[in-house]
């Protein structure tokens, strides 16, 4: 394929825009500068600027030059308060499955599954401690205990690092492999098949994932891609009685990045106490928060035991310790009894290894680090997305983790889009794997943890094209 130089020297400049080298805000050098730099006639930097422009990276100024465009637009709609709708079964497994096996094929650049990087993991220092725990504590490694298997140390640090935001009890905690497995043990624990669980409308596909292999049906909320969940909209349906459980990422939702305001969380702990329904709270990335302090669970206001707060140390500390744990309030005898049905102890040796770890300032080292470069990495890619997807894209301003969501032009289909992507190289996560109804057609998440590197931005840039194709050739009416 030709590619005229107009075209070439507009990529190298989108490529110094994506790379922050021109940062938003700043001017261009001026058309004669250009030209003389570029061995270029005046007329091609004028087309290749043109390029930029209608690609939204720029502005023209009258008599000032050409500016540097702001970020990629917020996605900013307000979730409606609407009468429930009907209780689905959800069916996403087959296609999650193909999407990530498809992900995982070597050379795939990688904005797919949201695992952070070995370089930003404490790895070095975990494995000092394997060493340590091993000399201090070799029984760790031989005997295990079906009953009570929870490592003393370990229990005590996750109360102490509980105390940000209220006192739990030892006695309501129950250690688990993951987070996941303490989803899985509290739906469990108060559900039965053909129940009905409210869920965050996008929501992490795993939770879609468990309620299907339960055959439970799933009720999507409203979410508010800036304040969560709509209280008022669960109101209702607790009303209607439609509600057995809810399941919900209050903090720094996976996908929407969203954090819900302390009083809707309040409103929701209420809500639940009066119509006595649990709460399976899935907490894991509350510790990946971008602002000044760490935000509460609903938990924290939690007067009668219906919230289960689980989480784990996979995104921050080893997603390869499979250690996590469930506050389980009111359901505590349930889910223990069954986690020693299920897969009986977790490991005491990496629960020793972990509580090692958190209990230093060690970890809060590690936290502000996650933090503060999850927040520039996840800047740097809505400006990607704002430099290489068509300017109608809106994405998420998450408020932690580091996935990023972004809404393509109406006409692109993002899981037919997924296809060109994985044959280009590509590997991103489809919006429809987020909804149990089959929403989210045009949307897709980002990982943004991999940092603004040549080979991620040419990712980006190269996906960027492809939505450019997709939104022309309306990939909707192909697939
Ligand atoms: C919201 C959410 N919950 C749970 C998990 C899984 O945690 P774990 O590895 O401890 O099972 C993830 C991982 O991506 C997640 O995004």
């Amino acid at each position: 394929m030709k590619i005229n130089l107009y075209e070439q020297l507009a990529t190298e400049l989108a490529g110094l825009i994506a790379e922050r080298i021109y940062a938003p805000g700043e001017r261009l050098p001026s058309i004669r500068h250009l030209a003389d730099q570029k061995r270029l006639s005046i007329s091609t930097v004028m087309q290749a600027l043109r390029l930029l422009e209608d690609r939204g990276l720029i502005d023209a100024r009258p008599q000032a030059g050409y500016f540097v465009r702001h970020r990629a637009h917020q996605l900013t709609t307000v979730a409606s308060v609407e009468n429930p709708k009907e209780p689905l079964y959800v069916g996403i497994t087959n296609s999650l499955m193909r999407v990530c096996q498809a992900n995982e094929a070597p050379g795939v650049v990688q904005l797919g599954s949201a695992w952070p990087p070995d370089e930003l993991l404490p790895t070095r220092r975990i494995q000092q401690l394997v060493g340590t725990i091993v000399r201090r504590s070799p029984e760790l490694l031989s005997t295990v205990s079906c009953y009570g298997s929870n490592e003393p140390n370990f229990i005590r640090q996750v109360i102490r690092r509980a105390l940000d935001w209220g006192s739990i009890s030892g006695e309501e905690i129950v250690v688990t492999t993951s987070c996941t497995e303490a989803l899985q043990l509290c739906l469990r624990a108060v559900t039965k098949p053909g129940d009905t669980i409210a869920i965050e409308s996008a929501t992490y596909f795993v939770l879609l994932q468990l309620i299907e292999s339960m055959g439970l049906k799933a009720l999507e909320i409203p979410t508010d891609p800036c304040i969560g969940l709509s209280v008022d909209a669960l109101e209702l349906a607790l009303d209607a009685g439609l509600v057995t459980a809810c399941l919900f990422i209050p903090n720094v939702n996976n996908p929407l990045g969203c954090v819900m305001p302390e009083a809707n969380k309040k409103r929701v702990a209420e809500l639940l106490s009066k119509h006595g329904i649990p709460l399976i709270e899935d907490d894991i990335y509350s510790d990946l928060h971008f602002s000044q302090h760490r935000p509460w669970p609903i938990k924290a206001y939690d007067t009668s035991g219906h919230v289960m707060m689980c989480s784990s140390f996979s995104k921050a500390v080893s997603p390869a310790a499979r250690v996590g744990y469930v506050v389980a309030g009111r359901y505590t005898e349930q889910v223990s009894l069954l986690k020693t049905i299920s897969s009986g102890a977790t490991s005491p040796f990496f629960q020793a290894v972990l509580a090692e770890f958190i209990g230093t300032s060690s970890y809060d080292k590690q936290l502000r680090k996650m933090r503060r470069t999850m927040e520039e990495r996840v800047a740097r890619m809505s400006d990607g997305v704002a430099t290489f997807f068509p300017s109608e894209c809106r994405v998420s301003e998450p408020q932690g983790g580091f996935v990023l969501w972004v809404q393509l032009p109406e006409q692109v289909n993002a899981m037919a889009l997924h296809e060109y992507a994985i044959a280009r190289r590509v590997a991103f996560m489809p919006g429809q794997l987020f909804s149990g109804s089959g929403k989210y057609v045009n949307y897709l998440r980002l990982n943004c943890c991999n940092g603004w590197t040549p080979e991620i931005i040419r990712g980006v840039q190269r996906l960027g094209e492809l939505v450019h194709q997709a939104a022309d050739a309306d990939m909707r009416k192909r697939a």
